[in-house]
């Protein structure tokens, strides 16, 4: 048993989220009154930190010919889209859903690009038909069906190859996507003939290269190391007489969890203009998706304590979310930090943090040093990316709540999912 020490000292990673007199607060809003009010699991986002956020790629940019689109899927709900439609920033979909969520904000297509290994020739039309600006794809097969469906509506659409360059993001390799054994993109090596055949297809126009290697990169080579092998296939374009205007180098830019320090917005921008004017490719416009790094430390989950379960081998605190509400640890071994939002005093013990879930891989933390009690609410940390996007029902367990603080006001910007919304659209037979 160590002696605890209250308020942990360094939230550098979470500006917006501090303690005051020993109380967690999210901006200006206790949180204790918000799970008190909402109930948990709560999804609690800050506004200010979505605009920090936004504002580190904003100012990386200066005056460079460079396209932000907020890759929405790490956070798509609507007051998170709304927020990036309003600083300026264009959208990476993957869906014809997330195509919906991004018109339902007033986000203007020309600054949307369609990525997806798995595009359905609906999904293609309802692009088609809102004008996005550029389908990011990914096999011939896919040219094939996007030029047919672009002809049917009387069409052209405009296109970017995904190439796989095969360049190793050394991140998790659930997460890793640039490398020949992934199913994402075209071969580096076979990208030439396929931009001969889409030359081809009279439902397509060709405007782009694009690549996405991966996410939660720490490390900036690898983007590099990708990028000089697309310079070298653009050139080999031109020399075929295909000449782009757009190079997307789509998202991955990792964020503070723990300890890393990931590389900002301006190191990866200044490293990729460099070398584009190295290599005479000034002209070419820049696209970036990131989606984590946008939204990753804007957002925390609260849940509450249920039961403590002290035992021969592990101590357990029980709690009321679960790996439906935050899958990561669950799916990745991901590592989040965890706050009491009303830290007490006394000796701390070491617990494994779980969910109610039937499964032994409902685990949200483990080994924690933690002074807790039955009825305590935790905050888990740098839950703003791939928490309530990759939440699901599993054991009937309705999604938590969302709510958008801003200053000393907040917004539920979704309601707590209900029993009811569970059964709906479900009937027994006859
Ligand atoms: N563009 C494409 C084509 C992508 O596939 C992704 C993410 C992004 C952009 C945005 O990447 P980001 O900037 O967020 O790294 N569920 C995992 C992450 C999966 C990322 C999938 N693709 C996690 O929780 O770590």
């Amino acid at each position: 048993m160590t002696a605890a020490i209250p308020v942990p000292p360094d939230l550098a990673g979470h500006p917006f989220f501090q303690y005051r007199n020993n109380v967690l607060y999210a901006e200006d809003v206790p949180l204790d009154h918000l799970a008190g009010q909402l109930g948990t699991p709560l999804y609690v986002y800050s506004r200010a930190a979505l605009r920090a956020a936004w504002n580190t790629y904003h100012s990386a940019v200066g005056q460079r010919p460079v396209l932000v689109c907020y890759g929405m899927k790490a956070n798509s709900n609507l007051a998170v889209l709304k927020e990036f439609a309003r600083l300026g920033a264009g959208f990476d979909i993957v869906s014809g859903g997330e195509l919906k969520r991004a018109l339902a904000v007033g986000a203007d297509p020309a600054r949307i690009v369609f990525s997806g290994v798995g595009k359905q020739a609906w999904e293609m039309r309802a692009a088609l038909d809102a004008g996005v600006m550029c389908f990011n794809v990914e096999s011939e097969a896919e040219l094939q069906r996007l030029s047919d469906v672009a002809q049917e509506t009387g069409r052209r659409a405009r296109v970017a190859l995904r190439v796989n360059p095969d360049v190793d993001a050394q991140t998790h390799p659930y997460i890793s996507t640039g490398l020949k054994e992934n199913k994402f993109g075209i071969p580096i090596g076979a990208a030439l003939d396929a931009y001969r055949s889409s030359r081809l297809l009279p439902g397509l126009e060709v405007t782009g290269l694009d690549c996405h290697i991966g996410s939660q990169l720490t490390d900036i080579s690898p983007y590099f190391d990708a990028l000089e092998k697309l310079l070298d296939l653009v050139a080999d374009l031109e020399g075929i007489g295909i000449r782009l205007s757009h190079l997307d180098l789509g998202g991955g830019l990792g964020i503070r969890y723990s300890d890393e320090t990931p590389p900002s917005p301006k190191a990866l921008l200044d490293g990729v203009f460099q070398r584009l004017q190295a290599r005479g490719q000034g002209h070419l416009r820049l696209v970036l998706e990131p989606g984590r790094s946008l939204v990753g430390n804007a957002g925390l989950l609260l849940t509450t304590v249920q039961y403590l379960k002290h035992g021969e081998a592990r101590n357990f605190a029980i709690v009321d979310a679960a790996m439906n509400d935050l899958l990561r640890p669950a799916l990745y071994d991901a590592w989040h930090g965890l706050r009491p939002l009303l830290p007490r005093a006394g000796d701390a013990l070491d617990y494994d943090v779980v969910g109610p879930v039937c499964e032994s891989a409902d685990w949200l933390a483990r080994q924690r040093a933690l002074v807790i009690e039955q009825g305590d609410v935790l905050a888990l940390e740098s839950a703003g990316a791939y928490g309530m996007t990759m939440a699901g029902n599993y054991n009937t367990r309705p999604r938590a709540a969302e709510v958008m603080v801003d200053g000393d006001h907040y917004h539920v910007v979704r309601q707590r999912e209900t029993l009811d919304d569970l059964l709906r659209g479900e009937s027994t037979l006859p």
